[in-house]
């Protein structure tokens, strides 16, 4: 077979991407800012499997949600058990802390991840067959304090990653004391609605009839619905209370969003969402809750738990179209180009771009001495470097360099001993 022609028809699956270049660098920026922020709120590293048994995501996120229902990734393995590669990170992070028995080792555990997720959806801007998450969980405290500090958790990476512009939106999701009460009211208000409702809806109707409330088509339309609000048992209030309280108090902006009801099963209490005004349908950049009945229902002892997972594709990509509103991104490092313009000068260049990097400078790998100045220079500037080091016959003679500024196009002659000093004055 023409092995060229073989491989040139194949391309990257329908949903997913390649990451490369400048967004690569943007997501390993967002991964680094986001472990700082776990490291001050006291959470350490668990890395999950990928694939997990499918049983663990139906249990946990609910057989009739959309996730499980149409959009798992499964297949049997050789023993003909079923596994799924993980939609989300939550499940597998309580598998881990059941596995492991971590409600013996303390009363309080707070965990953080990352990395890819799948889900089989229609593919669209800002929504993929492969996706990234950092994401977070923290278990055993059920206080309204835990609620406020996992938001503001999200709120801080979003904001040192460089996103200000974002909206917070909370609702509470009630117990299971309020929230059957509050199903049975919705269930008669949505009898009154059929003729109106979309078919999907009718389906929800019949499965889990908080999620007619978040379908786009039909939401819009119900908006003298009842709202969960006026059904919460008084500890739900109280708790709702406190969270908006610790919110306010901060001086933390966020609306109330009685049609927020989230999408997979295993979320009580409060719920929030992060959208983004720069991003088109698929704007939420992040989202979480509580989740206090899982770790109970997976075979653990009660345990309140909360947590969240941000996209980082979407944030990436608010990133990015904000960096276009604003016009700012600036380069962490300097980068300097160092160029020999004969043979005997190669070991020369070679070994001084070696020191620069470990002083930390950037510095792209040494070329061909045959190869054009003209070249090299227009080669430097096309990855953004400040300087260009240049190496010839003279320099060597006479002990310095020709540094050329990239930027201001000057040159300066700088003695071999002073150009960690040129290049880098702050050292
Ligand atoms: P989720 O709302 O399903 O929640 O996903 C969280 C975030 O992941 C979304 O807000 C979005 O930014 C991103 N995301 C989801 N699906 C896609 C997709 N197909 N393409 C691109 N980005 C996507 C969870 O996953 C929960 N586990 C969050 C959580 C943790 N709740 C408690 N703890």
């Amino acid at each position: 077979m023409d092995i060229l022609m073989a491989s040139s028809s194949i391309s990257v699956p329908r949903g997913t991407r390649d990451l490369a270049g400048e967004e690569a660098a943007a997501f390993v920026r967002l991964e680094e800012v986001s472990r700082k922020v776990f490291q001050l709120h006291k959470y350490s590293e668990v890395r999950t499997p990928v694939f997990e048994s499918s049983e663990l995501f139906k249990r946990s996120l609910g057989e009739t949600s959309d996730v499980v229902e149409k959009e798992m990734f499964s297949f049997l393995d050789r023993g003909e058990r079923e596994f799924s590669l993980r939609p989300e990170g939550t499940a597998g992070v309580v598998r881990y802390f059941l596995e492991n028995k971590l409600y013996l080792k303390g009363s309080y555990h707070r965990l953080f991840y990352s990395g890819p997720m799948f889900r089989a959806e229609r593919p669209q801007a800002g929504r993929y067959r492969q996706f990234w998450q950092i994401g977070a969980e923290y278990f055993g405290d059920p206080e309204a304090t835990a609620d406020a500090d996992t938001v503001f958790i999200v709120s801080r990476i979003l904001s040192e990653f460089g996103i200000g512009d974002f909206t917070v939106q909370i609702n509470s999701l009630g117990c299971n004391n309020c929230r059957p009460k509050y199903k049975e009211a919705l269930l008669q208000y949505l009898k009154g609605k059929e003729k109106l409702l979309s078919e999907e809806s009718l389906k929800r109707m019949k499965l889990n009839p908080l999620r007619v409330l978040d379908s786009k088509e039909d939401g819009p339309k119900l908006q003298d619905a009842p709202q969960m609000k006026q059904f919460l048992c008084a500890d739900c209030a109280d708790k709702f209370r406190r969270f908006t309280g610790l919110l306010e108090n901060s001086g933390f902006k966020f609306e109330e969003n009685p049609k927020l009801v989230r999408g997979l099963d295993y979320y009580t209490g409060t719920v929030f969402e992060i959208v983004s005004p720069v991003l088109g349908a698929q704007n939420a950049v992040a989202a979480g809750g509580r989740y206090d009945n899982l770790v109970e229902f997976l075979g653990g002892p009660p345990t309140p738990a909360v947590g969240f997972a941000l996209g980082m594709d979407r944030v990436v990509e608010a990133h990015f179209l904000n960096r276009e509103k604003t016009g700012v991104e600036k380069s962490l490092i300097d980068t300097c180009c160092v160029i020999p313009m004969t043979e005997e000068a190669v070991k020369l260049a070679f070994d001084l771009a070696q020191m620069l990097r470990h002083k930390g400078l950037a510095v792209p790998p040494v070329q061909s001495y045959k190869k054009k100045l003209k070249n090299q220079l227009s080669s430097a500037a096309e990855i953004g470097a400040k300087w260009a080091i240049l190496i010839g016959e003279d320099e060597i003679k006479a002990k310095y360099y020709s540094v050329k500024n990239l930027v201001t196009r000057e040159q300066s002659q700088v003695a071999q001993g002073q150009i960690f000093d040129f290049v880098m004055p702050t050292q």
